[in-house]
This record gives structure tokens, C-alpha cells and sequence, in this order.
């Protein structure tokens, strides 16, 4: 038997396979990522892990797990994960890249629209008994210009809702053709200088790495429009937080809606999340029913192929 931990919460239906398999043994420890020596004793005893958001798996967890072959992220981003470190210990890690798109694509449509109609602080007026139209007075989407920074599969999604939306979308992506721009309606930058200069809204969708970390900085807020509005529903640090801080301080940035933080917890967000023209989400881009059982059995199927079939 293979013993497979799952360390984070996951849909019922990934478990119901792992739990299934005739030669898989779960271990279903969803808050064991909080204790990172509980953490590691119990992946001594895995030969498989599954993960979402929640579990680090630093090189001070993976050093020493002779027994664990195999991680899958249910989800896209391996940030949480120390690839080189994995890598060293002969560990395979894959993730779920195609189960999150269309719910992150919605979400971002979504914050797109709630900061551009007010409808954060519109609905806590009325919850506090207040009826004030003029004060909530929105922007318009149609002919607006947003620029999408990363042409992923997310990024991709999100261009064809703002084209559906009678926006002009500009792309920038160091990668993506120009005949797949041109077939999606997409207006192509290479110099992503070129193009935060034109964009009346900007929306992130690269992962975090060392090249993004920070791609949009206080050089170039201070560039944009002003009165541009930014959304970041990918990792937190590809909008410089301190940067973008200043740029709402000052006036020059009309807003921001943010679903993702360089730290996730309560409090940890205070001030952005205190100016009136922010909209800020707990991370829920993936949110969905739809989207966490398609990763659960991407993740659920990834661990028990490979542990089952590469004997
Ligand atoms: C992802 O990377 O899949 C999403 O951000 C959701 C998550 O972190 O669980």
C-alpha cells in the first residue's frame, strides 16, 4: 500500500478517490500544515502529499523525506513549494493547471466590475441604513482600455471576458504569438512599458517568480494613467504593495481590487484593505465548487498514477 497525506482541505470527492483506490492509504490531516514538525513527522510516513495553498513545503520540510516520491498542488501556483529543494531529493511535483482558469477568470471579472460600480461600499451604505446615489457614482467598462500582464490560461480567460465586455484589451506577454493575440482579439505588447502607459485598468496574471516580483513598481505606477486602477488576482508581490500604497495615498492610483497579499492572514492587510476605493477578497480566485473539485481529482489522480504506475 501507498500511503498518501493530504495536508490541506480538499474536496470530498479528491478524498473519495484516494480513500477508494485499492492500493492507496489516506491520511487526512487538513490543519497538520500548522505544525511544521507535526507536518514533517507525518510525510516520513508518506509517499505521496497533497497540497493546496496552505502547506510550505520549504527545503527545512523536504530535507530528509527519504519515503515522499510524489507532491501535487491542487491549484496553479508552486510558490509554496521550494522546487530545488524537492527537485534534489528526486521528488516529482506537478500541479492542477487547468481546474482553477474560468472561477479565477471570473473572479477577476468580478472585482473588475465591483470597483468600477462601488459595489463593496455601495451595499455596506445601505447595511448601515444610508441611501446616497450620488456618492457611488461608477465608471463604464465599454471602450475602456485594460491591459492583461501575463498571457497564461488565466490571462487568456480573463482577455476574451473583457473583449465579450466591448473593452479594448491590450496584452503583454513575453511568450504568446502573435497570430493566437490576433485570433483573440488581443492587441500585443512586448515591452510592457509600451503598454501600462495606454491602460485605463491593469490586471495581473503571471505567477510569482524573481522576474515578476515586483513588476509593477513605483517607477511605473507614477507612468500610468492617471486615475488607473489595478487588479491582482494572481500571487501578491507582483504589484509592489508599498508602491501601490503610495499611489493610492497620493491620488494617482483610482484604485485597486486585490483578491492575493505578499502576506495572507488576518490583519496583515489593515491598510489597503482601509482605503474606500480598494476592494480587497480573501484570496478567492478559485473559490468555487466547480473549481476545487476539478483540482481535487487532478490532484487525486496525479498521486495515485504515479505511485501506482511507475512501480
Ligand atoms: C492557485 O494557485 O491555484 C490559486 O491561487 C488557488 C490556491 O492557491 O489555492
Amino acid at each position: 500500500m501507498f500511503r498518501v497525506l493530504v495536508s490541506d482541505n480538499l474536496s470530498p470527492i479528491g478524498l473519495k478517490l484516494l480513500e477508494e483506490h485499492p492500493e492507496i492509504e489516506l491520511d487526512y490531516q487538513p490543519e497538520i500544515h500548522q505544525d511544521v514538525e507535526a507536518l514533517k513527522a507525518a510525510l516520513q510516513n508518506a509517499d505521496g502529499v497533497v497540497i493546496r495553498s496552505g502547506t510550505k513545503l520549504t527545503e527545512d520540510v523536504l530535507t530528509g523525506q527519504e519515503r515522499l516520491k510524489v507532491i501535487a498542488r491542487a491549484g496553479v501556483g508552486v510558490d509554496n513549494i521550494d522546487l530545488q529543494a524537492a527537485t534534489r531529493q528526486g521528488i516529482i511535483v506537478s500541479n492542477t493547471p487547468d481546474g482553477n482558469t474560468l472561477s479565477t477568470a471570473e473572479q477577476t471579472i468580478a472585482m473588475m466590475m465591483g470597483l468600477c460600480r462601488n459595489t463593496g461600499p455601495a451595499s455596506q451604505s445601505m447595511r448601515e441604513g444610508r441611501w446616497d446615489r450620488k456618492l457611488y457614482t461608477g465608471t463604464q467598462l465599454a471602450g475602456k482600455t485594460i491591459g492583461v500582464v501575463g498571457l497564461g490560461r488565466i490571462g487568456l480567460a480573463v482577455a476574451k471576458r473583457c473583449n465579450g465586455l466591448e473593452m479594448n484589451v491590450l496584452g503583454y506577454d513575453p511568450f504568446l504569438s502573435e497570430e493566437r493575440a490576433d485570433q483573440q482579439n488581443i492587441e500585443l505588447y512586448r515591452d510592457i512599458d509600451e503598454l501600462l502607459v495606454k491602460c485605463d485598468i491593469v490586471t495581473v496574471h503571471t505567477p510569482l517568480t524573481d522576474e515578476t516580483r515586483g513588476i509593477i513598481n513605483a517607477e511605473r505606477l507614477a507612468k500610468m494613467k492617471k486615475g488607473v486602477r489595478l487588479i491582482n488576482c494572481a500571487r501578491g508581490g507582483i504589484i509592489d504593495e508599498q508602491a501601490l500604497i503610495e499611489g493610492l495615498e497620493s491620488g494617482h492610483v483610482g484604485g485597486a481590487a486585490l483578491d492575493v497579499y505578499v502576506t495572507e492572514k488576518p490583519g496583515a492587510n489593515d491598510k489597503l484593505a482601509s482605503f474606500p476605493n480598494v476592494l480587497c477578497t480573501p484570496h478567492l480566485g478559485a473559490s468555487t465548487d466547480e473549481a476545487q473539485e476539478q483540482v481535487a481529482v487532478e490532484a487525486a489522480d496525479i498521486v495515485c498514477n504515479f505511485l501506482t504506475k511507475n512501480e
